[in-house]
């Protein structure tokens, strides 16, 4: 099976195609630089650059894949894109770009959800679809701006267990990040700058709000703020004051290892309590090597995360994830969907 695929949830343009389960292409434009400046994605700018992206980016996906232009009838069997959750604007661009598509090539148009998409990115390994989840599991989806964990009972078959009530995990890496004069994105400037830190640093609270299953991040967020207050006054930000570099690389450490040891410690409670043996963590903060190690150091577990490659967003995921559907059988028509709907449209 032959499919084409768009992601354009949020600051990433991609174009993939996926032949028999191995990926030929898949083309992505990071939009990282153009936000940089804002340390946050600006939604009407990240539209535009959608915009003006999606058609270098798709002739790059077909040309590596070798698909002939213009589209002929039957060249796909499947036309996919990311269909929510995302920013409306950016939603926009990919679904109409796959509705050009899958009228030219006639091929059924899929719509899949975004955090599905990150799941099931857990199954790529060297390029091909070759690792396929073993089901039930819990699935922690941590990104920039989601945080879910899901009982997954099958492809398509998941029920949301908790979600972060303010700040998602990979917002809060970023904010902190902001705070501390790093960076943008600030997930991976935080985790480096945690890697040199030495000696003992501030404590921060574990946000882990017993008696549920959902998370809160912005408390955390805040405590850095207020730390930040204490040491260089009130007005820090403003003035553009900053910690010298050993206690900020401190403040990172402590910080990534409250985010890291929450997420860890919610993920395998509810499993336990479910009696699941497998977990599968994925998005774009299932990249940070804090997390998969304290995951891998969970026993009792079968624990997955996607290789890095996979981590952030891509159209390879959201290729796979029709892939799933084509093969159980089960899509429906995903022209009339709202990109506000979050179900996995299965
Ligand atoms: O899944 P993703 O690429 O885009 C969204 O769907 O939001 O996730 C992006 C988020 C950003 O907040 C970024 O800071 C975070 O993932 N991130 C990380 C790391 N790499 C990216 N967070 C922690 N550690 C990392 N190494
Ligand atoms: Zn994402």
């Amino acid at each position: 099976m032959k499919i084409l695929a768009f992601e354009t949830t949020c600051d990433e343009t991609s174009a993939a195609v996926l032949a028999g389960g191995v990926l030929r292409s898949n083309a992505v434009f990071s939009q990282i630089s153009l936000h940089r400046k804002y340390s946050g994605v600006v939604p009407e700018l990240a539209s535009r650059a959608h915009l003006e992206k999606i058609p270098f980016v798709l002739r790059g996906a077909l040309g590596r894949a070798g698909v002939k232009t213009p589209l002929k009838r039957g060249c796909f069997d499947a036309v996919a894109f990311s269909r929510g959750p995302g920013l409306p604007g950016a939603l926009m661009v990919g679904r109409v770009a796959a509705e050009a598509a899958a009228e030219l090539s006639g091929a059924p148009l899929i719509g899949v959800n975004h955090l599905e998409g990150h799941l099931l990115a857990c199954e790529f390994e060297k390029g091909k679809a070759a690792r396929p989840l073993q089901f039930p599991l819990a699935a922690l989806l941590v990104s920039g701006g989601h945080t879910e964990l899901w009982h997954a009972r099958g492809y398509g078959d998941y029920k949301v267990l908790g979600r972060t009530r303010d700040d998602a995990a990979g917002e809060a890496f970023d904010k902190v990040a902001k705070l501390l004069g790093l960076d943008y994105p600030g997930g991976p400037a935080v985790e480096k700058d945690a890697a040199r830190a030495r000696g003992k640093g501030p404590a921060f609270p574990r946000p882990h709000m017993p008696g549920t299953r959902d998370f809160s991040f912005s408390g955390l967020k805040t405590a850095v703020s207020y730390y930040l207050a204490k040491r260089l006054g009130q007005d820090f930000y403003k003035k553009g004051l900053r910690l010298p570099p050993v206690e900020r690389a401190q403040v990172c450490r402590e910080f990534q290892a409250a985010v890291v040891e929450t997420l860890v410690r919610k993920t395998a409670e509810t499993a336990r309590s479910l009696g699941l043996k497998r977990i599968a963590v994925g998005g774009g903060v299932s990249a940070n090597g804090a997390l998969r190690a304290a995951f891998a150091g969970l026993e009792g577990f079968e624990v997955r995360f996607s290789e890095k490659a996979y981590c952030s967003d891509n159209a390879a995921m959201v290729a796979l994830c029709a892939l799933r559907r084509l093969q159980a059988g089960k899509f429906r028509n995903s022209l009339r969907v709202s990109p506000e709907l979050a179900d996995p449209g299965w």
